[in-house]
């Protein structure tokens, strides 16, 4: 059997002098029926192997109930068909723009700021967590004849404390589950990052989008010797919502990888293909440089302005990658596979029923909590993803005072005896016109996803602090969720109290249809909402994520195996404010030429 080992003077395979030229590519940020195509894209562009995280609040939506463990395997056996090594990051925090960086909500919810520590409760999640994925990694090492070669501990732990005890801990329960291959740690190329981050015995790696000769420069200061890799080349970068595109130029990425490999180190393209982060999982971050100001939740798409694009198509940056790759590669290389089609021509959607959000609630939402002093956090809901409406009563009689919401997370639309008085935000809290009372208010607040970067990692969602009418509190809060993952059963719909659609403008749930021929040729659809506000929308029961006028994204990704040929069915829950009644499903973006 192979052996992968890491010396002192670099990566060996059964004993033969190997550099690792990985792509990441995170295997549910892409259907698992365009896996193939996508890894057959990495091995076209040059690479070798193929990097991919773990999410854990994915597959652990609630303690000890697991969903799909076994989707990491089937990916680690799609990339050894590649022809592709594997490295798995596992966390268990990812970061990766996806929500939470990768902690179930229920975690950060129990330990608070005691996650990514030593702490013995959270130790202990994060072990029978590891008990239920790791067998598939470590049937799949190389030693076992399987692709896997490195695997990771924690993920960039040194942008984020300093516990040598806890990094310990992560690096010996990956080997009591079986983890026989290299651990590694990456880390920013600065000191304090490198000190805190890495563990002495382990591979230390270096993560940078440029200026790879002085990185590696400051990596020897913390590693004489031992092989040189940069596990996160950024050669693009992830938007915000309500902030300008993001590109880097193509050309100059290029030369960024082709220093990389002229100082004689293993690189991972970090993305090679980002995809899309369907069913409202992306990440947020904080403004500033220490991430502790505004929200800034990520879009829905992780296209990253990556080689391959989010629709699978190479790009310019894909092609001058290549050619540097090729540089270094053992023979030619594969050819890329077909590049995927969209429709030719635009098909609509009319959306003909709609139900209002309180329908949609009863049919679909929670038990309503008993009313409590304080308002409920999403967390101590158990909501990771989706809205709760909040309801309180305004004593009277009293004069019009302002009303407003201390410790918003993240934005609320906000009802006053029925009418929509407007939407508050954590920033712009406060309702603009006073209210008097008795009134009854309504507040559905929606999470804009959890922050997965810096200190303020793991905050909770919903109404933090609580709902104000002057500076006095309103206690006596009822809350009711809507989770997005009561969408996921099916018939879900079924017991929703659909009307014919009237007009437009309201919130609620809206259904329509549309026909596609000759749908299985179809790779996939850019779906459009003109004049719609936000909220999510589905296909056929799949979720593609969060839409949102403020931009930057206007077009949300549709994989080709979730239409059908025939009838198609399209819900769109709209929680600000919708357009006219259709959506339009077209050919797509185009391909990104060099911009
Ligand atoms: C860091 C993290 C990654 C990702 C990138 C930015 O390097 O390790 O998970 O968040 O930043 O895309």
């Amino acid at each position: 059997m192979a052996d992968f080992t890491v010396g002192d003077d670099g990566f060996r395979i059964d004993g033969r002098p190997v550099r690792l030229l990985s792509g990441a590519l995170h295997y549910f940020r892409v259907h698992e029926a365009q896996w193939d195509h996508r890894l057959a894209m990495l091995r076209a562009m040059g690479l070798n192997c193929v990097e991919t995280y773990v999410p854990w609040n994915l597959h652990e939506p609630a303690p000890g109930r697991f969903r799909d463990v076994g989707a990491l395997g089937r990916f680690l056996d799609a990339a050894q068909r590649a022809g592709l090594w594997a490295i798995v990051r596992p966390g268990p925090y990812i970061c990766a723009e996806w929500e939470n960086g990768g902690l179930p909500a229920w975690v950060t919810g129990r330990f608070g700021r005691r996650v990514r520590t030593r702490d013995e409760d959270y130790l202990g999640a994060v072990r029978s967590w590891f008990a239920a994925l790791l067998p598939q990694v470590a049937e799949r090492q190389i030693g076992r004849g399987g692709p896997v070669i490195m695997v990771q501990a924690e993920n960039e732990y040194g942008s984020y404390g300093t516990d040598e005890v806890y990094l310990r801990r992560v690096a010996e329960m990956l080997g009591e589950c079986g983890v026989g291959v290299p651990l590694f740690t990456s880390d920013g190329p600065e000191d304090h990052m490198l000190t805190g981050g890495s563990v002495a015995g382990l591979l230390a790696t270096a993560n940078f989008g440029s200026g790879a000769r002085e990185a590696f420069r400051v990596l020897r200061r913390h590693r004489a010797t031992g092989p040189l890799m940069c596990m996160e080349f950024w050669c693009g970068w992830f938007e915000h919502w309500g902030a300008p595109p993001v590109v880097r130029d193509p050309a100059q990425a290029a030369g960024a990888l082709a220093e990389i490999l002229e100082c004689g180190a293993s690189v991972n393209v970090y993305m090679a293909h980002g995809g899309t982060n369907f069913a409202g999982w992306a990440g947020a971050n904080r403004s500033g440089p220490l991430q502790d100001g505004e929200l800034r939740p990520t879009v829905t798409s992780y296209d990253y302005d990556a080689p391959v694009d989010e629709y699978g198509r190479a790009t310019e940056k894909f092609r001058l990658f290549r050619e540097v790759l090729a540089g270094y590669a053992d023979g030619p290389l594969p050819e890329p596979p077909p590049e995927p089609v969209g429709p030719a021509a635009p098909v609509r959607a009319e959306l003909t029923e709609w139900a209002p959000l309180p329908a949609v609630l009863e049919a679909l939402g929670e038990e309503e909590s008993e009313e409590s002093g304080v308002p409920p956090t999403f967390e101590e809901l158990g909501v990771d993803r989706g809205l709760v409406r909040y309801r309180v009563a305004v004593p009277g009689p009293r004069r019009p005072y302002t009303l407003g919401v201390a410790g918003l997370r993240d934005r609320a639309v906000v009802y006053v005896d029925g009418e929509l008085r407007g939407v508050l935000s954590e920033e712009a809290a406060d309702l603009a016109e006073p209210v008097a009372g008795p009134a009854e208010v309504e507040l559905w607040v929606e999470s804009l996803g959890r922050v997965n970067y810096g200190p303020r990692l793991g905050e909770p969602k919903g109404i933090t602090g609580g709902v104000l009418h002057e500076r006095q509190y309103l206690h006596g809060v009822r809350a009711r969720a809507l989770r997005l993952d009561a969408f996921d059963e099916p018939g879900a719909v079924a017991g929703v109290a659909f009307a014919p659609v009237d007009g437009s403008g309201t919130t609620g749930l809206y259904r329509g249809a549309f026909e596609i021929a000759g749908a299985d040729g179809l790779d996939h659809a850019g779906l459009e909402l003109p004049g719609w506000t936000r909220g999510f929308v589905w296909v056929n029961g799949f979720c593609l994520g969060r839409y949102w006028s403020v931009g930057p994204q206007r077009t949300l990704y549709v994989p080709g195996p979730v239409l059908r040929e025939g009838a198609n069915e399209v819900w769109v829950l709209e929680t600000e404010g919708a357009g006219a009644p259709y959506v339009e499903l077209g050919p797509g973006l185009p391909v990104r030429a060099g911009r």
